[in-house]
């Protein structure tokens, strides 16, 4: 089984670090992700201290709670509770920010005739190719990983870490579960051949 079939959301983690290098290499793969005109418009913000990660939850599960008692109804802003949860548990959080702007920095000068909008919908796609190669690496290492978009429920308290936009954030440590491959929709359903 490669690690494409081998990568799946992991929501339980050891009490164990993840060495340094091994972080590094993970990160090391995001860099090497495809993207509009190589401008690799990914910043990574690596939390892996014990006490600043604590710190940042803590500061997320107010924010949420916050949110929750002006929306008591929102069962979506009470569940990114149990990500909080997950991000504890986890040795690493990466904040996955968006160089933005970066337009007129082409390798060959040449201006995009496409609207703000379509380019950043094109740079968000590399920046998700960039997480997917992180998740693939951390599996080829035995590291558990989680795509993690809840963080975004405590957008202030994330948004201070970075000048640049948050986006997403990846959780990574060493597994504490083996779940089960999560169902996939037929081909047939999903594909379209001409
Ligand atoms: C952009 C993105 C954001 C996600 N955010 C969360 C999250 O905040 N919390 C969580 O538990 N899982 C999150 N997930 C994981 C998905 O729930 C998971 O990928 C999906 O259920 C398929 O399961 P698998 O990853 O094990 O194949 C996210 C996945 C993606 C791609």
């Amino acid at each position: 089984m490669g690690n494409i079939e081998k990568r799946k959301s992991i929501r339980k983690f050891q009490n164990k670090k993840i060495e340094k290098q091994i972080i590094q290499d993970i990160l090391q793969a995001g860099l090497l992700a495809p993207s509009p005109k190589n401008r690799q418009p990914w910043q990574f913000v690596v939390i892996s201290n014990e006490n600043k990660k604590k710190e940042l939850v803590d500061a997320m599960r107010q924010e949420i709670a916050v949110r929750l008692k002006e929306n008591s109804n929102r069962s979506d802003i009470y569940a990114s509770l149990e990500s909080m949860n997950i991000i504890e548990q986890a040795s690493v959080l990466i904040l996955v920010c968006y160089r933005y702007g970066m337009v007129e920095q082409h390798d060959d000068g040449v201006d995009w005739q496409i609207s703000s909008t379509d380019l950043e919908a094109v740079e968000l796609q590399s920046i998700g190719a960039a997480v997917e190669n992180m998740l693939l690496k951390a599996t080829e290492l035995e590291i558990g990983s989680l795509w993690c978009a809840d963080i975004l429920y405590a957008y202030k308290t994330v948004s201070s870490y970075s000048t640049n936009p948050v986006v997403s954030a990846v959780c990574l440590g060493y597994k504490n579960e083996m779940p089960e491959m999560k169902k996939r929709n037929a081909l047939s359903d999903m594909c379209i051949f001409y």
